[in-house]
């Protein structure tokens, strides 16, 4: 989210602007690390663009991708926060030929596993920082935004899914392919059953306080 950038930019030195594929690359220093800040977009191939950039160009060994996702898992509320454990791409069916649900075929791993290390202080930034409730869960992407009661149980059921949004696991499946560390963390928006949501505005200012004050503390222990 553009609040989330405003804020890391912010804490940046020797900031210096690129531009690729159309997408905003903000390279620097940060908590005494080399970084680049950017913004992906909304779906799975901009976030799977956006992660091939930052390797491929930027040469990053570690992806950290913060933003919101709809709650899946029942004992999650609005404001929590979801650390992915692993991720999976939850639209992807070829079920008609006979694999299960979210399955690549022709391909080894269709869930993506999280890096250890990073999940671990990911949660010894929520910890640190009072961030309210977090969860350890599986992060489901794909391109649909899920406004349906029936589902979100089918997510939690079928997918065993934390929370769903639609970029972690095309970012978790690039840097699989590429050997390189990630984590996901999502601030909860909304239960994704279309249900009303808390003041979007104010909650976007809340949820991006929350992920820079996590990313800083993260920064500060590698
Ligand atoms: N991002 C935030 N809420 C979402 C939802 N309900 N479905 C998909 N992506 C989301």
């Amino acid at each position: 989210m553009d609040e989330e950038i405003m804020l890391l930019l912010a804490g940046m030195e020797q900031y210096e602007e690129i531009t690729r594929a159309g997408i905003r690359f903000n390279k620097g220093i940060f908590q005494g690390n080399s970084v680049v800040v950017c913004k992906s977009g909304v779906g799975k191939v901009n976030a799977a663009v956006t992660t091939q950039i930052l390797i491929d160009q930027f040469k990053v060994s570690k992806i950290m991708f913060t933003g919101v996702a709809g709650a899946v898992h029942p004992d999650l509320n609005i404001g929590d926060i979801v650390i992915s454990t692993e991720c999976i791409q939850h639209d992807m069916d070829v079920t008609a030929l006979g694999y299960a649900r979210g399955v690549i075929p022709y391909q080894e791993e269709s869930i993506f596993v999280a890096d250890e290390h990073l999940v671990s202080l990911a949660e010894q930034a929520c910890r640190a920082i009072s961030a309210g409730k977090y969860r350890l869960g599986k992060v489901l992407s794909g391109d649909q935004f899920i406004a349906d009661r029936n589902k979100v149980a089918w997510l939690y059921k079928e997918m065993d899914g934390a929370c769903v949004e639609m970029e972690g696991a095309s970012v978790a499946q690039v840097c699989y392919m590429n050997r390189v560390d990630f984590v996901i963390i999502r601030s909860m928006s909304d239960k994704a059953d279309g249900s009303a949501n808390m003041n979007y505005s104010e909650f976007t200012i809340t949820a991006a306080e929350r992920s820079h004050a996590i990313l800083e503390y993260m920064l500060k222990q590698l």
